[in-house]
């Protein structure tokens, strides 16, 4: 079968490749639950997807200017032929899923990002532990691939209301490693377990992942608290709590190095939206700080950090410009 001809796309399709991008054709959907669908993406001309490790995620350019991170939840291994991602419908939600699920069906043709990864697999661990609540479970699933692939230990707890809303069903019940996985159901008590319970009873020197709503987020969170930080290993698919709403807290001066420019953030806006206002290029996918689409390094200055995707090391000289505020009156970036 002949590629698509990709060369008169419309513009919100047409993928820059100088931005690492690629136009993919919606090649499967797949019902997984009531809320939840998977798509498998391949690319269009016929050559292969960069490869994407254990962990990663990838960038959607949705109609209506909307875009939107998810995680890849396929065979790490195979990720060269095809990407697959499942996603929750949540119509409460800021139209992300919304979009997906009306939009992308078998056939159509989407833009998205080359894969980043912000939760990657430990090289070396006695055990993995894995612990997913509801569609958090999707990274994780792409991890047992890698895991079960390089021979490793681990094991796989998926937290669920009940068998209805386990996603990704069919591929954790036909995966070779389906004998490392668990599913604790909500209405089930013989099923329950609590995920902190999990946490105290890992084998010695395993490595914790976790992913989920923010509860659980926060339940795991307080009960990995005087684990080593380099054997915990998390990825918040929603903002947490405790980060701040871009654009509150008060105004301050940011002054672009490069550029030799000064704008004023206003309370209100955030310092990628003052960005955008003056046409200063700046990537914002999640507007959340989870995804790290919009990481800018700074030179001066005291950020308030609000997201959940850099380390503290990374702090030490990147901001994530979406929903960072400034604790000096002026904060200088290296743009
Ligand atoms: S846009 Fe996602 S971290 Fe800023």
């Amino acid at each position: 079968m002949n590629a698509p001809d990709t060369t008169a796309l419309p513009a919100a399709l047409s993928a820059d490749p100088t931005r690492g991008e690629f136009t993919v054709r919606v090649a499967r959907v797949l019902r997984h639950t009531a809320e939840v669908s998977g798509y498998r993406l391949e690319r269009c001309d016929g050559q292969a997807l960069p490869a994407a490790e254990a962990g990663a995620h990838i960038d959607l350019y949705l109609p209506g200017g909307l875009a939107r991170s998810y995680s890849l939840c396929g065979e790490p291994a195979l990720s060269a032929e095809g990407y697959e991602i499942a996603v929750k419908r949540e119509d409460a939600g800021r139209g992300g899923s919304r979009a997906v699920h009306e939009h992308l069906r078998e056939g159509r043709l989407l833009r998205i990002g080359r894969p980043r990864c912000l939760f990657p697999l430990a090289p070396q661990a006695p055990h993995h532990r894995l612990l997913g609540g509801g569609i958090g479970v999707t990274p994780l699933v792409a991890m047992a691939h890698a895991l079960h692939a390089r021979g490793a230990a681990f094991d796989l707890h998926v937290f669920v209301r009940s068998a209805e809303h386990l996603p990704l069903r069919a591929a954790l019940e036909a995966a070779p490693w389906r004998g490392c996985v668990t599913v604790h159901r909500d209405d089930a008590p013989a099923t329950r377990t609590d995920p902190a319970a999990l946490v105290a009873q890992a084998p010695a020197g395993a490595h914790l992942y976790y992913c989920g709503p923010e509860g659980f987020m926060a339940a795991l969170r307080e009960a990995s608290r005087d684990w080593p930080a380099e054997r915990v290993h998390f990825e918040h698919f929603g903002a947490p709590p405790a980060a701040a709403t871009p654009g509150t807290g008060a105004g301050f001066e940011l002054i672009l190095a490069r550029r030799q420019q000064r704008l004023h953030v206003p309370a209100g806006k955030s310092i990628a939206m003052v960005l955008h206002g003056a046409g200063i290029p700046v990537d914002t996918v999640c507007e959340q700080g989870i995804c790290a689409s919009c990481i800018t390094p700074y030179l001066d200055g005291t950020p308030d950090h609000q997201d959940s995707c850099l380390t503290d090391e990374e702090r030490a000289t990147h901001v994530a410009v979406c929903c960072a505020r400034a604790l000096t009156p002026t904060l200088t970036l290296d743009i």
